[in-house]
């Protein structure tokens, strides 16, 4: 069988990312995170845009290099199509058209969020079809029931803020920064996450809802002084963290729960960006062994954007027989269909 080698592509949000599977197996994966956002406390799209302009060379050159090819090996390219910052996305999917119609190989568009979903077929240990999908993000949280052959049915959403967003906005209120995520679940570890009693919105079926807890948390720091307040956030900083982490956690953990008693389908994935959060792993292994499902969670370099899992979703479509045309374009609102 003719060798396959898929370069993949990835600018959605703010990391530039190029990433190369050869005959299947990842080869490389290169990662430019942007820092340029820091001292915005968000991503800027128009500085998002700029920096994949400047990124995007670079990074694919480094994925060649260390896949140790060249552009003549490569038999297909697979580039995020949306959802994300139009301004990101046209410039991932801008060059990888150029790269495909200058290599006369196929170009498949990949939906970021099914990058995602199909990111745990980049570990050995993979989930059998139909699994279901938690996909937790800074931009999006799905609960996801993944048939073969691309048959996707969403089953919940969230209603408000995404799960990530809700870390990142929690993260700026008491003072840490941006991106808040990964300092959250740093500083959670060190705290009791029985300190506060945060609410959990429970919405009965398989909908999230997070900006109520946000909220909680603003209110609560309100409740204080100034000047208690910032004794608070000096001597229970950890305890915060781990108080509001563990109400996200069990909100994602009961439908998780709830979705695998009723659809009595037990292989789950939990991918995504708060897939990488400790705390989230912990009780979904624990809740494993309790529901007696299997649990499939990328390794933490592939939770977060990357694009070995644009690369990897894109074989797998250019296997089916998918392609597109170099007409395909940026779809920023693109939803999992
Ligand atoms: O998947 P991702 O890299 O980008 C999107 O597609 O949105 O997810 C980024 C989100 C951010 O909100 C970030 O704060 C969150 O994932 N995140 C985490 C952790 N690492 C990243 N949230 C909680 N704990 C983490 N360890
Ligand atoms: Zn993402």
């Amino acid at each position: 069988m003719r060798r396959s080698v898929i370069l993949g592509i990835e600018s959605s949000c703010d990391d530039t990312a190029a990433a190369v599977l050869d005959d299947g197996r990842l080869v490389s994966s290169v990662i430019s995170s942007q820092i340029v956002h820091e001292a915005f406390g968000g991503v800027v799209p128009e500085l998002a845009s700029r920096d994949h302009q400047r990124f995007i060379v670079p990074v694919v050159r480094q994925a060649l290099e260390k896949a140790g090819i060249t552009n003549e090996d490569i038999t297909g390219v697979a580039v995020t199509s949306g959802p994300g910052l139009a301004g990101s996305l046209l410039v991932g999917l801008s060059f990888a058209k150029a790269m495909a119609y200058a290599l006369d190989v196929p170009l498949v568009g990949v939906n970021h969020l099914e990058g995602h979903m199909y990111s745990v077929f980049l570990e050995e240990d993979q989930p059998s079809f139909p699994f279901l999908c938690l996909i937790v993000s800074g931009g999006h949280t799905q609960l996801v029931q993944v048939d073969a052959d691309f048959k996707h049915t969403v089953m919940g959403s969230t209603r408000d803020d995404a799960a990530g967003e809700a870390f990142d906005k929690v993260a700026k209120l008491i003072g840490l920064g941006y991106p808040g995520g990964p300092k959250v679940d740093a500083l959670a570890a060190q705290g009791d996450p029985t300190f506060h009693q945060f609410p959990r919105s429970s919405l009965g079926g398989y909908d999230f809802s997070f900006s109520g807890l946000k909220t909680a948390v603003l209110y609560y720091l309100n409740s204080f002084s100034e000047k208690e307040r910032e004794e608070l956030l000096r001597d229970h900083m950890a305890d915060l963290c781990a108080s509001f982490q563990q109400a996200v956690v069990d909100m994602l953990v009961t439908v998780v729960r709830r979705a695998v008693r009723r659809t009595g389908v037990k292989e789950v994935a939990v991918v995504g960006g708060v897939s990488a959060n400790s705390g989230l792993r912990k009780a979904l292994e624990a809740l494993q062994d309790k529901e007696g499902f299997s649990l499939y969670v990328p390794s933490i370099t592939y939770c977060t954007d990357n694009a070995a899992m644009i690369a990897k979703a894109g074989a797998m479509s250019l296997e089916s027989g998918k392609t597109s045309t170099l007409y395909i374009t940026a779809e920023p609102s693109l939803k999992v269909s």
